[in-house]
């Protein structure tokens, strides 16, 4: 215990007793008797948000973090005091504010136990060169404690034991911890004695977060400026924490394209058009499932953005059609560095609109990009984002391009120092202004939300689909991700797999990588791993650089080709189970990737697991990450699990060696579990689904399994037009009963289920559908059944 006395702790100042107090509805303010306020929100049963002001005075509350769709209230509210405390609580939490120096402590209101308790609290340093104070939390470290989050770090799953620092960067060819590289996301979890919490930390100064790295015994953040303000988000369940704060930060404003979920295909650059036609077409002919084909910064005319390169493009809007009519969708690069040109419309406006974002004297922000030097909008000003939103009508409504890929947003500027602006720039911060040392970490989330609103405007009665490589929390309301230039080798394929699933933890699960590697070029072998594992991300595209040779399915022999077709054929056969995990993402925040530890956090074996996780809600995937494998030692957790090639059952709690041959990878579908597929399409929509096929696992006992279908593109389903399949499977020796509701009024074209049952165990006497008896087909032990789509039950009797 560090007595408040201890005014001066290595240069820090520290608040003193609490002097006053004051409840207004849902906020309580204490005041200390050396001026600091401290105001504590309820904002839910489980959510507390904590502000502090060194001067007493707060800022103006705003956040581009928090969504204003954020739930608030709560169940109960008391408040308490005894001579050392206030005490809070609420139906989930007590916290206990001490009157002597402002510390709190949180504990569990079920069972009174302790979930996070602060070590020195609050203390600040003044920051004298650059204005304000240097906030600071300090927090004791659980007994057991791990820590998870914070967005696309490079390292371990568990960030125990390690610092970090939040300040969007531009990182070519990063590598493993590497920091900070392109997104702030200041939001973690800790998970100890079985129960987790989050701290969202929504300050957008450059911050670092310690997770027991300097004393064992202390977590802490910090950030250079603004106000300490956090949020802290009870579980118990991590699931809940994650779900907690993508209530806060928001979800997706919908739910994807269901083409945005297929494969994607992406070089720097395909150009000309006979280039990018040349790759499209052998799609096609190989038959390898394709949805997407990106233009890179190549397409411009002088990488001016908005123009098209009319030597290698000379009709774009012809080509965008023809590559549509063979099922392409054209997504086109746009980054925020606007060349410096007289002649060039989008500069000129700008300019005269005053757009542009300037010097702390008045000078313009210049740095050179792609183009060479440019002038870049701050996308901080409402008004310069919805000018930036317009400029997309032509590329969207006329061109027909179908997704915007935002890049180069953090904002990267070349052959400078720190690689971004400096300092002193100025921003709007949406009529709050401020330098670049405030705004620089939601740049290029803005801009992204600014492209985002474009697309939606403009591909209006269908969904928009942009990418984006910064982010700040709360950026996955918008867009979608990748984890940047990567490099093409093993350690990135496992790096590729710890940043997606953190990213989900985060509240951002539409990510993904550059299958193969950016930089460099991998072999064949490295290739197909890294498309298998690319299978199981939200986002699924392969992008290189190009100036190391090709990176398409074929460039790699017709062995390594087959294999990489039959990987990308069981994307597209699970697109509707995807399409389910992500609707259940964007309804409830849901992560669609689950660490281990996500999945079971009681079992301690899950802490420290990088490479196993589970995939939507059902299927548990694991990488193989070496060269020369045949297959892998990997964990299972808790449950029974069906091998995906064999059936063959695995029970969890232990590690175990999995066969995984170059054309295999270890996958496992959890007991119980009904899968849906589609047929194989060479891309979303090519063909009328004319049966949904239904792969049941039995399990003995009870599971439910959700399926969503909707028009796959379009708003309608917001208006109750979806079709939400829930289906129970009841499991017993001598019977086994799958009953299925159905909600919502789309109508799905197809009429019939066709139901595989695996792992049945006994040999079956009669089947019936709503009381009729049907015919029994069995093939290779298990049992297919072709059965109408609105059944209500299905009951297998045993001999
Ligand atoms: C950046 C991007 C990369 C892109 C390149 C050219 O390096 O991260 O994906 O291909 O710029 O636009």
């Amino acid at each position: 215990m560090i007595l408040n006395t201890e005014l001066e702790y290595k240069g820090n100042l520290f608040p003193t007793k609490i002097v006053f107090y004051k409840k207004d509805v849902d906020t309580l303010y204490f005041k200390s008797e050396n001026g600091v306020a401290l105001q504590v929100i309820v904002q839910r049963d489980s959510v507390l948000r904590f502000r502090f002001a060194t001067t007493a005075i707060f800022e103006k509350d705003f956040s581009y973090g928090i969504t204003k769709y954020a739930s608030k209230g709560y169940n109960r509210l008391d408040i308490d005091e005894d001579d050392d405390n206030y005490i809070i609580t609420t139906s989930k939490l007590i916290c206990h504010i001490s009157k002597l120096d402002m510390r709190t402590a949180i504990f569990d209101a079920k069972d009174n136990s302790l979930i996070c308790e602060d070590e020195l609290g609050f203390h600040w340093e003044e920051f004298y060169e650059e204005g304000g104070d240097i906030v600071k939390m300090s927090k004791t470290s659980q007994e057991g404690e791990s820590y998870y989050g914070l967005g696309d770090k490079p390292v371990d799953v568990n960030l125990k034991g390690k610092r970090f620092e939040n300040w969007v960067t531009d990182s070519y060819a990063y590598g493993r911890g590497s920091d900070p590289i392109y997104k702030t996301i200041p939001f973690y979890l800790g998970v100890h004695h079985k129960k987790a919490y989050g701290i969202f930390f929504d300050n957008t100064f450059r911050s670092f977060f310690d997770f027991s790295k300097e004393k064992r015994n202390v977590t802490s953040f910090w950030a250079e400026g603004g106000e300490m303000n956090y949020y802290f988000i009870y579980g118990p369940e991590m699931s809940e924490v994650v779900s907690n704060y993508t209530d806060l930060t928001g979800r997706p404003q919908h739910i994807p394209p269901l083409w945005a979920l297929g494969f994607h295909q992406c070089k720097w650059s395909y150009y000309p058009e006979s280039k990018v036609k040349e790759v499209t077409s052998k799609f096609r002919e190989l038959k390898i499932p394709c949805d997407a084909i990106y233009l890179d910064i190549d397409y411009m005319e002088g990488f001016r953005c908005f123009t098209w390169n009319k030597e290698y493009f000379p009709d774009p809007k012809r080509m965008v059609k023809e590559l549509a009519d063979d099922g392409f969708k054209t997504v086109a690069i746009i980054d925020p560095g606007i060349k410096i040109d007289n002649d060039y419309s989008v500069y000129k406006e700008a300019l005269e609109k005053d757009y542009f974002c300037k010097r702390a004297d008045g000078a313009f922000m210049k740095g050179k990009v792609w183009p060479g030097e440019c002038y870049f909008p701050d996308y901080t000003n409402p008004e310069v984002r919805e000018w930036w939103s317009e400029l997309f009508r032509e590329l969207i409504e006329d061109i027909g391009v179908k997704g915007v890929w935002n890049d180069m947003n953090e904002p990267a500027v070349m052959d400078v120092p720190g690689k971004t602006f400096p300092k002193d720039v100025r921003h709007d911060y949406d009529g709050n202004p401020c330098s670049h040392r405030k705004a620089h970490n939601v740049y290029g989330m803005q801009m992204a939300r600014a492209t985002y609103h474009g697309l939606k405007k403009f591909s209006y009665p269908k969904r928009p689909f942009v990418i984006t490589r910064a982010a700040y929390s709360g950026t996955q309301r918008y867009t979608s991700t990748w984890t940047g230039d990567n490099v093409a080798t093993w350690d990135h394929l496992s790096l590729a797999n710890n940043q997606a699933q953190r990213m989900c933890m985060s509240g951002f699960s539409f990510v993904g990588s550059d299958i193969g590697g950016f930089a460099e070029q991998p072999n064949g072998e490295l290739f197909t791993r890294w498309i298998q594992l690319g299978v199981f991300h939200p986002f699924f595209r392969v992008h290189s650089s190009g100036d190391h040779g090709d990176q398409e399915p074929w460039t790699f022999g017709t062995t390594l080709t087959d294999i990489v077709r039959k990987f990308i054929e069981i994307r597209y056969q699970l697109l509707p189970y995807l399409y389910t995990a992500f609707w259940r993402y964007a309804g409830e925040g849901i992560p669609i990737l689950k660490s281990l530890v996500l999945f079971d956090q009681e079992d301690p074996n899950t802490h420290y697991r990088n490479d196993e996780f589970i995939f939507g809600e059902k299927i548990l995937a694991c990488p193989i990450l070496e060269p020369n494998a045949k297959g892998r030692r990997m964990y299972f957790p808790k449950g029974r699990w069906y091998n995906f090639w064999d059936n063959s059952i695995i029970v969890g709690g232990e590690e175990i060696w999995v066969d995984a041959d170059i054309d295999s990878m270890p996958i496992f579908v959890k007991e119980g579990a009904i899968i849906p597929k589609y047929p194989i399409q060479q891309y979303v929509g090519e063909k009328e689904i004319e049966q949904l096929e239904l792969d049941v696992y039995y399990k003995k006992g009870k599971e439910s399994s959700e399926v969503y279908e909707d028009a796959q593109d379009g708003y309608d389903y917001k208006k109750g037009r979806y079709s939400l399949r829930n289906f129970t499977q009841v499991g017993k020796n001598k019977s086994f009963i799958i009953q299925q509701y159905k909600s919502g009024k789309f109508i799905t074209n197809y009429e019939t289920f066709k139901i595989n049952i695996h792992g049945l165990p006994f040999k079956i006497k009669s089947i019936q559908v709503d009381n009729e008896e049907i015919e029994i087909k069995m093939s290779n032990g298990d049992v297919t059944l072709e059965i109408t789509k609105g059944f209500r039950e299905l009951h297998i009797i045993s001999e």
